[in-house]
């Protein structure tokens, strides 16, 4: 393995539901064996001492893609499915790992926000009880909104709820939100930006998905598309085929502010698809 500095390291938090840590470890141990085959780098699983069903998944990436390539891997996927159905998996840390300072560089904007919520190893002072919304005064958290609710899913349609009040529609006055989930669990948002020569336009799905793209995501699960419509608002057709081509048969969930209003895979909204397989 390489082990010049800047290697690439990975951490989450893996919460074993109560009766599966055999075959958590089994998963595990599974993982372990096929990110060395496959030269992705070296795995380590760590049990939290404090909590029975909680551990620690380390990875320490080979070199800047071969996280990249370990979740595009359709064995990985598959392993990684299994686990989802018996542990809920919460990415803590996407980073650098500097031999020389033993320092974390986090070069990554969620896993900033990650720390900034003190999840992981910085856990949150004891639960009081009442949501963020109504604290009030000391105990209140300052800092970025949350991604995820309590159960560690992450609230996509909240997301894009929140990123549509960014929208730049002065000529439509239709705002649009989107968001982006990567395959490692980070969210990108989008909104439309519109222009006073209407056609550089540029739609909500279509800026989450540049902006995940420049900041060098590859793999994408679900994106959540807001309006503030009673129909729900599907991408348009320009939106569809950027979807398609970086995204994938993503799952397409549709909302207004108020209620979802409808879940589709892109597959089905963009039927004999063109892309690079037929170039
Ligand atoms: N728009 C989006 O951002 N996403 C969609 O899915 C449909 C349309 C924007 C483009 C334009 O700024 C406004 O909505 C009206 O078409």
């Amino acid at each position: 393995m390489d082990s010049s500095d800047g290697r690439r390291l990975s951490v989450s938090l893996v919460d074993v539901q109560p009766g599966h840590d055999a075959e958590f470890l089994a998963i595990a141990t599974h993982f372990e064996a096929l990110v060395i085959r496959k030269e992705y780098g070296r795995a380590e699983m760590i049990r939290d001492e404090g909590h029975t069903h909680r551990f620690y998944a380390v990875r320490y990436w080979t070199d800047a893609t071969a996280a990249e390539r370990c979740h595009r891997d359709a064995e990985v996927q598959a392993i990684t499915a299994k686990l989802y159905q018996i542990a809920r998996v919460t990415h803590v840390v996407n980073g650098v790992h500097s031999n020389e300072t033993m320092r974390l560089l986090l070069d990554d904007r969620r896993a900033r926000i990650e720390a900034d919520r003190r999840t992981g190893f910085d856990r949150r002072i004891e639960d009081r009880g009442r949501t963020e919304g109504e604290r009030r005064g000391r105990g209140r958290r300052l800092g970025p909104r949350r991604v995820r609710d309590r159960s560690g899913e992450v609230d996509l349609i909240g997301a894009a709820r929140r990123a549509r009040e960014h929208a730049d529609a002065a000529f439509s006055h239709f705002k649009v939100g989107a968001a982006l989930e990567t395959g490692d669990g980070a969210v990108i948002t989008g909104c439309n930006i519109e222009n006073a020569t209407y056609g550089l336009t540029i739609c909500a799905e279509r800026v989450a998905m540049f902006k995940a793209i420049s900041e060098g995501h590859r793999v994408f699960t679900r994106i959540a598309i807001v309006a503030d419509t009673e129909a729900p608002t599907p991408p348009c057709g320009a939106c569809r085929q950027i979807l398609w081509e970086f995204g994938g048969n993503l799952e397409i969930q549709l909302a207004n502010l108020v209620e979802e209003k409808g879940r589709h895979h892109l597959k089905n909204l963009l039927p004999l698809p063109f892309d690079a397989r037929l170039l």
